[in-house]
């Protein structure tokens, strides 16, 4: 047997049986539980409640959950209509719809339980290294006594690795630079003020929580030197799509002449999408921003029944972007306007 482990998702691989753990983000930091994932309705359920969530990992969970079924003797007809099913299940993340196009590919082209689950496997590996390497990368711009503004959740939860925009922090913490990091606390969700939080206070890397209307004060104060932050879908122009909130970020440090770095695999990068306004975005249940659940159960303050806009994605225009920091390499707005991510 062999055992696939990230932050938030395990995998007991046999020839015969997957079993698939999910670490629930919906409970976290109070309660650290873990969900046994045995039919693709509660995959896909745990997807569309967040319970796992982050771009990369969606596709990884999503790419093991197709690998389950298969060894469960599925037929190639059901296979490829549960594969879909998935692929459905959030509208934003093009890592989920990259990782099971490659699913169904196989499914297509060599329908053997065995080459499913090696393909998934393969997935869970490769998201491993490509965090490496942007970490690597990443962490070449940051530098000592860097105060660094982050959004959303970027890290081990959010992929199978150490994250994307929080592992180029963890790198530079990791290298000995004194740095500081800054957490949005993210609203609706909270994925900030919850799980960034949570990350980085386990590494034991130096950071404040604040509201994400403070970012742009602190900014005044000249206490922000760069922001960092991830994706879930980059267009070949360099326009990108991330949490709630990202733009708002990028256009304070715009006006604070802030660096301001987007930090992604290449399996975010959407080469079929030209531009930001092509990039679908999911729109989420009013309650969200009504009032706040988790652990502790559902607490609601708006009147009930006001009208409520609950975008969960925003686009940031690549104007905006000082460099985009993948796992090929750091590419700047000349090599995005030369075509640099069309072959991504
Ligand atoms: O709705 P979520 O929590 O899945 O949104 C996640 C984000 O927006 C992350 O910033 C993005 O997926 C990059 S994670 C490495």
């Amino acid at each position: 047997m062999m055992t696939l482990r990230s932050l938030a998702l395990e995998a007991d691989i046999d020839e015969n049986k997957i079993t698939i753990r999910l670490l629930d983000q919906t409970l976290l930091p109070q309660e650290e539980k873990w969900l046994t994932i045995e039919t693709n309705a509660q995959m896909i359920e745990a997807i569309k409640s967040l319970r796992v969530r982050g771009a990369p990992l969606i596709g990884v969970a999503a790419s093991l959950m197709v690998a389950q079924l298969a060894v469960q003797d599925t037929s190639q007809t059901e296979l490829l209509t549960q594969a879909k099913n998935l692929y459905e299940a959030r509208p934003t993340a093009v890592n989920l719809m990259i990782c099971i196009d490659r699913m169904t590919k196989r499914i297509k082209e060599n329908f053997l339980p065995r080459k499913i689950v090696d393909l998934a496997v393969q997935i869970f590996d490769e998201d491993v290294i490509l965090c490496q390497k942007i970490a690597a990368n990443g962490a070449a711009l940051i530098e000592d006594g860097d105060q660094i503004l982050t959004h959303c959740n970027t890290g081990g939860l959010a992929t199978a690795g150490v994250g994307t925009a929080l592992g180029v922090i963890r790198l530079a913490h990791q290298q000995g630079k004194k740095i500081h990091v800054y957490i949005d606390e993210t609203r609706p969700l909270l994925q900030g003020g919850r799980l960034t939080a949570w990350e980085l206070k386990k590494l034991n890397i130096p950071c404040t929580l604040i509201t994400d209307s403070t970012a742009a004060h602190l900014m005044s104060l000249k206490k922000i030197t760069k922001a960092i932050v991830g994706s879930d879908r980059i267009a070949v122009n360099g326009d990108f799509a991330n949490k709630i909130g990202t733009y708002s970020v990028a256009v304070n440090c715009h006006y604070h002449e802030i660096p301001f770095y987007v930090a992604a695999p290449y399996t975010t990068v959407d080469t079929n999408c030209q531009h930001g306004d092509e990039i679908p975005i999911e729109q989420r249940a009013a309650k969200e921003v009504q009032g706040v659940s988790g652990s502790f159960g559902e607490v609601l303050w708006a009147p009930s029944g006001v009208a409520v806009y609950n975008p969960a994605f925003d686009v940031t225009p690549a104007k905006l972007v000082s460099a985009w920091i993948l796992d090929r390499a750091t590419f700047n707005k000349k090599d995005v306007d030369q075509g640099a991510l069309k072959s991504c």
